[in-house]
């Protein structure tokens, strides 16, 4: 019999007993005030949208083959020319560095390390210069919102060219903000405030405090307006008139790849295949905008089939585990992103939270494919996925 050493760095320790997704979650809820857990863990109105995409893809079923070799598997994917070394990368996320301080440093920085791409968003809390830093050999791509004020938009366009982003991510489903029912309730607001509430729920948490006291205060290069919760900043910055003009000025002003995400349907698809993007994400926005939108991942085979052979698509929402990852894969998605489970791997360890997110995914994903007997991403097919459906149309 050995003694196993003890793991003397906490962070570790902690970040080492996380085997899923979930596990990581539950570390950042201890962990991180509850105003901006939520503010993260939280959907629109009822959270039927996010629930549902979540179950949508834990209702998979997949369809081994055997005996084919699989001692070594190739997981890197070709994705809005570029590579990455995993077929996922980090969705755009803002006010990150509100959820702990490393914020998107931590997350570009673990994504160079992983070889796969980090996405900043226009609401990012750290500047375009920072990430490039953070990441200067990696892919970074730049989550563009078409704001009120145009001009901010477009310095920002201009800005993530100069700083090398090869891909624009156009995002098409903010008219307005979500109703966040949870950062009302818990009075959550930007920058945060101190009520009675809030000082009792800091006690558990002097660290997360601490490093938020003692850290650069949050700056959002982007926003004209600061102070209300969330929503209310949103609702100030987003203009609800964009339209498909838009996207011709951000095509003449953008050098790179430009893809658009929210896209819900296949005609838009179609529509702006014709428009000429570069990609399409399919995404409700993490179920943070309308609630009880479609699920992406249903949407994903009827839209592969409609244009996958005229665009790239992403798809995103729900993602909790690297087999759903896979499952989209076979069903034709080029790529998918991210969100919540980057930020839960964040807000349980910084950057090697981030890692460790990383790391789980990327297991998942090796495992889910030697047992599918595919030795790379290619092989994957329609074939290996059946989507169960618990809620159907009446007919
Ligand atoms: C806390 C948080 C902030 C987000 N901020 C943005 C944003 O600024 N821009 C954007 O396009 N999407 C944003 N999203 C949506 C994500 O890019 C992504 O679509 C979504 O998180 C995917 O779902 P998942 O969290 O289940 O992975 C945000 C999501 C979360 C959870």
């Amino acid at each position: 019999m050995q003694f196993k050493k003890p793991e003397l760095n906490g962070r570790k320790r902690r970040l080492d007993r996380a085997l899923t997704i979930h596990d990581l979650r539950d570390i950042a809820k201890r962990r991180t005030p509850k105003a901006a857990f939520d503010y993260t863990d939280g959907s629109a109105e009822g959270e039927l949208s996010l629930a549902r995409a979540r179950h949508a893809f834990e209702d998979v079923e997949f369809h081994p083959s055997i005996l084919r070799d699989v001692s070594q598997v190739d997981t890197s994917a070709t994705v809005f020319g570029g590579p990455s070394a995993m077929p996922f990368g980090i969705a755009p996320t803002g006010f990150t560095r509100l959820m702990q301080t490393e914020g998107e440093t931590a997350g570009a920085s673990a994504a160079a390390a992983a070889g796969i791409p980090f996405t900043l968003s226009t609401l990012g809390t750290t500047s375009i210069e920072g990430v490039r830093a953070a990441n200067p050999n990696g892919r970074n791509w730049f989550q563009l919102y078409v704001m009120r004020q145009r001009e901010i938009s477009y310095g920002l366009v201009e800005r993530a060219a100069a700083a090398g982003f090869d891909t624009l991510m156009f995002t098409v489903d903010t008219p307005v903000a979500g109703a966040r029912l949870r950062d009302k309730r818990n009075g959550f607001s930007i920058p945060p405030q101190l009520s009675l509430g809030t000082v009792v729920n800091a006690i558990p948490r002097p660290w997360w405090w601490w490093d938020f006291l003692t850290t650069p205060k949050l700056e959002f290069a982007s926003l004209s307006s600061t102070g209300g919760t969330v929503g209310e900043l949103l609702d100030s910055a987003m203009d609800p008139s964009i339209s498909f003009d838009d996207l011709d000025v951000i095509r003449s002003m953008w050098p790179g790849k430009l893809v658009v995400k929210g896209v819900q349907n296949v005609e838009d698809s179609k529509k702006l295949v014709d428009l000429g993007v570069d990609g399409i994400i399919l995404s409700n926005h993490g179920g943070r905008q309308l609630d009880r939108a479609p699920i992406p991942f249903h949407l994903l085979p009827e839209v592969v089939r409609e244009v996958g052979h005229h665009t790239e698509i992403a798809i995103d929402t729900g993602i909790m585990n690297g087999a759903d990852i896979i499952a989209a894969v076979a069903l034709g998605a080029k790529f998918t992103l991210v969100g919540r489970a980057y930020l839960y791997g964040l807000m349980a360890g910084g950057r090697e939270g981030v890692d460790r997110m990383i790391q789980i995914l990327s297991e998942q994903i090796i495992r889910t494919m030697k047992l599918l007997e595919v030795a790379s991403l290619d092989e994957l097919s329609p074939a290996h996925v059946t989507q169960l459906q618990r809620l159907v149309p009446r007919s």
